[in-house]
């Protein structure tokens, strides 16, 4: 929907007023190596894309907060009473979410009109609540003069998450959202919050993303449950080791504590730290301009989620597996948290309708399920859009 169409639902919604209405925008990301590093002090690789949640906002003279959105049903007119309160499996917990940050800093954030529509598919791992939370945390920055820099609204926007939704997420979605560059991938340093923006030239390839549509059950109980074997990996080799975080492991130091850890924390905290050195030679190969090795390590990759941090499915290591067999590409991961959702692909750009064509009928024959396809760039993150 563009913005025209989107103001026009925002009157037909809410009416006139004399305030001003703004527009803001906040992109989902695409990670593309490095995953479930993030909470554990490591490096991630992600990108904001051209996908993302559109808010139109406007002041109200009184303290109630309306909330609507294209995309779901459900619309709450809050009283300033009402903001603290959460909402099961609900969408307007992200902004209220957020809300509740500003108001922790003894912000009082009411009176307000709020209208999303976003066109990141929902519960895909590619962000929409991270999206979401950080178009929502810029708004409110912008319209109430509050001068926060985006650093800190980024670690509003993951709070919110945290402490309101209840999902122990790290900082790497709302990071690449508000910061993503065009053409760049960020190799962001979770632990320093060292970023550097790292070029990325193409050429003949393609980023696409591919959409398992397998429906993510409990997938908010399995991630925090890994966050917690991490933990408990990481107490483990705090015993007798002096690493902060899980990251900060070398893999000689895990075989030192093998049979401290046991097996399956061995396998959590081996995938940790071997994503966390293959994001560091990525961002190499990358400036390099060496995508071959790059896809080598996509491959990798999805490998040790699969054997090691157990974070993908059947049906996502099929989809994998059948991308991987196509002509022209260079490596196939799933992004994300996983339980579901996409796989990212890099992929000789010419070979993409060949590529769409096979996959989705190999998918659908072996699954039963129909894939959906995305091709992505690399994009910018958070802005004020003109309303
Ligand atoms: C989710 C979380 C992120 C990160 C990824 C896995 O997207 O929100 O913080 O942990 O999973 O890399």
């Amino acid at each position: 929907m563009n913005i025209q169409e989107l103001n026009e639902h925002f009157q037909h919604h809410y009416g006139d007023s004399a305030e001003a209405l703004r527009a803001f925008y906040a992109p989902g990301r695409v990670n593309l190596l490095g995953d479930h590093t993030d909470y554990n002090g490591g490096l991630v690789l992600p990108s904001a894309i051209d996908y993302g949640t559109t808010l139109l906002v406007r002041r109200r003279s009184d303290k109630v907060v309306k909330l609507a959105s294209r995309n779901f049903n459900l619309v709450a007119f809050l009283s300033a009473g009402e903001l603290q309160q959460k909402y099961a499996d609900h969408w307007i917990n992200y902004p209220l979410g957020v809300i509740d940050q500003f108001r922790q800093r003894g912000i009082d954030i009411a009176g307000l009109d709020l209208l999303y529509s976003g066109d990141i598919p929902n519960g895909a791992g590619l962000s929409s609540s991270a999206s979401v939370e950080v178009v929502t945390a810029f708004a409110i920055n912008s319209l109430f003069e509050l001068g926060l820099d985006a650093l800190t609204l980024v670690q509003m926007a993951q709070a919110a998450e945290n402490d309101f939704v209840g999902v122990n997420c790290g900082i790497m979605d709302q990071y690449a959202s508000a910061m993503g560059q065009v053409g760049h991938v960020m190799k962001l340093d979770c632990g320093s919050l060292a970023c550097e923006q790292v070029p990325v030239e193409l050429g003949d390839f393609s980023f696409l993303i591919v959409n398992s549509n397998q429906r993510r059950e409990l997938t908010e109980s399995k991630y925090n449950e890994r966050f917690s074997e991490s933990r408990a990996a990481l107490d483990v080799l705090q015993q007798s080791e002096s690493v902060e975080t899980l990251a900060q492991a070398t893999l000689e130091q895990l075989q030192t504590h093998q049979e401290a850890l046991g097996d399956m924390l061995y396998r959590r905290a081996r995938h940790v730290v071997s994503e966390h050195n293959a994001v560091k030679k990525a961002a190499e190969l990358l400036r390099n301009n060496d995508l071959v090795q790059f896809g080598a390590l996509m491959d990798q990759s999805h490998v040790s989620m699969r054997d090691d941090y157990e974070t993908s499915t059947s049906v996502l290591d099929a989809l994998v597996d059948i991308s991987r067999r196509q002509m022209g590409v260079l490596g196939a991961r799933l992004t994300g948290a996983g339980f579901g959702g996409c796989v990212v692909v890099l992929i000789e750009s010419a070979e993409l309708p060949e590529f769409q064509k096979f996959v989705a009928q190999e998918y659908k024959d072996s699954t039963g399920l129909s894939a959906d396809f995305y091709p992505v760039s690399l994009a910018d993150g958070a802005r004020e859009l003109s309303a």
